[in-house]
């Protein structure tokens, strides 16, 4: 028994020592090449199953969709998976055995439908303003926000298109673009630029604070006026408490 495990144990480390997984990222509908050569003899699989077969330097045919789909290159001997659909995803284990010398090389195949093109909308036009970014396609797709001049503005975690969505609160005007992203591809929108009106420092502020300035100079001039005409009336009148009085009925006649 425990030799047994020994063994096991052996089988395990060697396996992750020899045939460490290679990731391959690739586009739907292109085709994948696995750089591992087998040329008198090896085979393929797919999920445990052997999908080709090579005895004595040529192919044996094995009667399924990968006679045609799984090109064998007899004088570079790789292999080679084309029209990729999404199905095809998983792990690939190539095995060369020429007898003499055995290898095996594993692909961890990931198949992505590239990004199409993200669009922005103002999804709210008045301040507080809001955008959204929305991308139709794409596996695996990341959306982030760039505004003019600054880099990563806001990103979205990882999701998967159809229908992916990256709404944004517009604190500063400027010019937005969204990109979508994902292993094999990577799309802008667009340039969309955000006015004013979409900002914090909305127009009422600037008014009320032009308001307060200008009555603020309005009244240093009024207590100015009645300051200098106070001296007038007062060389030529003397009763002083009378003349006191005038001027502040004449400034709250103004109102
Ligand atoms: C096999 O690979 C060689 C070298 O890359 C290339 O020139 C040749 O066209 C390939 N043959 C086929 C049948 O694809």
């Amino acid at each position: 028994m425990k030799s047994i495990f020994s063994v096991f144990l052996l089988f395990t480390s060697a396996g992750s020592v020899y045939g460490q997984v290679k990731q391959r990222h690739e586009r739907m509908g292109q085709s994948v090449e696995f750089p591992t050569e087998v040329k008198n003899g090896g085979n393929v699989m797919y999920l445990g199953k052997v999908i080709a077969h090579v005895i004595s330097g040529a192919r044996r045919p094995l009667s399924n969709e990968y006679d045609s789909r799984l090109q064998w290159n007899s004088s570079t001997g790789l292999f080679s998976l084309s029209g990729l659909k999404m199905e095809d995803k998983g792990l690939y284990k190539v095995v060369r055995n020429d007898g003499t010398q055995s290898a095996e090389e594993k692909y961890q195949l990931t198949v992505y439908v590239p990004v199409s093109k993200p669009h922005i909308t103002i999804t709210h036009n008045e301040y507080p303003c809001t955008l959204l970014c929305a991308v139709e396609r794409g596996t695996d797709a990341t959306l982030t926000w760039y505004r003019e001049g600054e880099e990563n503005y806001g990103s979205s975690p990882v999701h998967s298109a159809p229908h992916l969505y990256l709404p944004q609160t517009v604190e500063w005007s400027g010019t937005y673009t969204c990109e979508a992203k994902n292993s094999v591809s990577t799309e802008r929108s667009d340039p969309l630029t955000v006015g004013d009106h979409c900002t914090g420092i909305n127009t009422w502020g600037i008014v009320a604070s032009v308001l307060a300035a200008v009555l603020l100079i309005a009244l240093i001039a009024v207590v100015i006026y009645f300051q200098c005409c106070e001296q007038k009336q007062g060389e030529t009148v003397p009763d002083t408490e009378e003349v006191q009085e005038e001027p502040w009925w004449t400034f709250w006649s103004w109102f």
